[in-house]
């Protein structure tokens, strides 16, 4: 593997267990499975061993994009520098950047979406709407597929 990108979110069971899943499918689509690794963790660790929130599972289904991680919580082998960490909200970027210190390659997602002014991905937990939530996760990934592949020569 010569790319590791690690997806952060608040609790590891809608918003980066989703966009690992998206990332995932695009880069098998792509070709690429063996020279990009795709995880994701949370900064908190109340779900810790729980499989995805129901509607983070439904909306993958529907849109036909298999997961089945469970939930972890960051660990320092995350942040290794050479990691793509790229996190779901300016909260999650916080709460890294207080445990972890600065950090070489850590991202939001939405920085890589083209066709949104959201900067921060909201989070499914609380409003419900995880359809909204797949379409922004997706715009991101896309962009940030691109961009990992124009820096590393993929
Ligand atoms: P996530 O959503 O960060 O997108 O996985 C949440 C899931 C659970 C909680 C908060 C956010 N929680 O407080 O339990």
């Amino acid at each position: 593997m010569s790319v590791n990108v690690v997806f952060v979110c608040l609790g590891n069971i809608c918003r980066s267990p989703m966009a690992e899943a998206v990332f995932q499918h695009l880069v098998d689509e792509a070709g690429l499975s063996d020279k990009i690794a795709v995880d994701s963790c949370g900064t908190g660790a109340w779900h810790v061993g729980e499989a995805a929130h129901r509607g983070t599972k439904q909306v993958l289904a529907r849109h036909n994009i298999p997961y089945n991680g469970r939930s972890r919580q960051v660990n320092a082998a995350d942040m290794d520098p050479d990691n793509y960490v790229v996190a779901m909200d300016d909260s999650n970027m916080r709460d890294l950047k207080r445990r972890f210190g600065d950090h070489p390659r850590l991202y939001r997602l939405l920085d890589f979406a083209p066709n949104t002014n959201e900067h921060n991905v909201p989070d499914p937990y609380y409003t419900g709407n995880f359809e909204y939530v797949y379409q922004l996760v997706s715009d991101g990934c896309r962009g940030l597929l691109q961009t990992i592949r124009a820096e590393n020569k993929l």
